[in-house]
């Protein structure tokens, strides 16, 4: 027990939930968005921004282009690290675990969810790969709009997404005089109750 530290020592997916709800009110825009870094199996990482788009104690779910430079690593390697950082609330949470596919009916669900424009973009866009010039990506728009002139458009079989299983969640709280708070909680499904250690780390 250490009654000095201000975030709990169990349950980890019930303390992301109320510190994302709380983000939700403060940060001016994109509360859900995240750095996703994969890595190469010969261990050359990468990271970018992604936005969170479910969550619960299954895992974390961003959505995707599979054939992204971040679609080949997780493809060949199957692990990845999540972090979020609310700048106004002096909040950091680290996350890292196994990834999975969704499967095709949550892809189609999200994808039709979305505005037709930001559909057409998607269907558009070999992301990654290089594009001779801006006008290209906006005639295949076109093409595309032209092809489906209205309601939704069909999701490419390569737009998909992932949900992250969390095995480590890590909680940073900016503190007074530089004297911060970390919890790192590791999943051990031998440990009594909610199926998580924890303790704390120096900042
Ligand atoms: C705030 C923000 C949110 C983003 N959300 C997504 C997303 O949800 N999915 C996605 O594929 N790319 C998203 N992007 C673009 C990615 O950061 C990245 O440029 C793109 O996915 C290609 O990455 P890759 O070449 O490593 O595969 C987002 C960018 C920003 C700045």
């Amino acid at each position: 027990m250490d009654d000095q530290s201000a975030i709990p020592e169990s349950d980890p997916v019930a303390l992301f939930d109320a510190w994302f709800a709380e983000a939700g009110t403060s940060e001016p825009n994109d509360p859900n968005a995240m750095a996703l870094a994969t890595a190469t199996p010969d261990g050359n990482p990468s990271v970018r921004m992604v936005l969170l788009k479910g969550h619960g104690p299954e895992g974390f779910t961003f959505y995707t282009n599979a054939e992204s430079r971040k679609g080949g690593e997780i493809l060949a390697n199957p692990r990845a690290a999540l972090l979020f950082h609310w700048k106004s609330l002096r909040r950091q949470i680290r996350i890292e675990g196994s990834l999975h596919e969704v499967t095709a009916a949550q892809a189609d669900e999200y994808f039709h969810s979305r505005p037709r424009v930001s559909q057409i973009g998607s269907a558009a866009s070999d992301q990654s790969r290089p594009l001779p010039g801006r006008q290209t990506y906006l005639d295949r728009v076109e093409d595309i709009a032209r092809e489906f002139p209205e309601g939704d458009i069909p999701r490419p079989s390569h737009w998909t997404g992932f949900t992250l299983v969390p095995q480590r969640m890590e909680f940073w709280l900016g503190r007074p005089n530089r004297l911060h708070d970390r919890r790192l909680f590791v999943r051990d499904e031998s440990a009594a109750g909610d199926g998580w250690t924890s303790g704390l780390l120096y900042p």
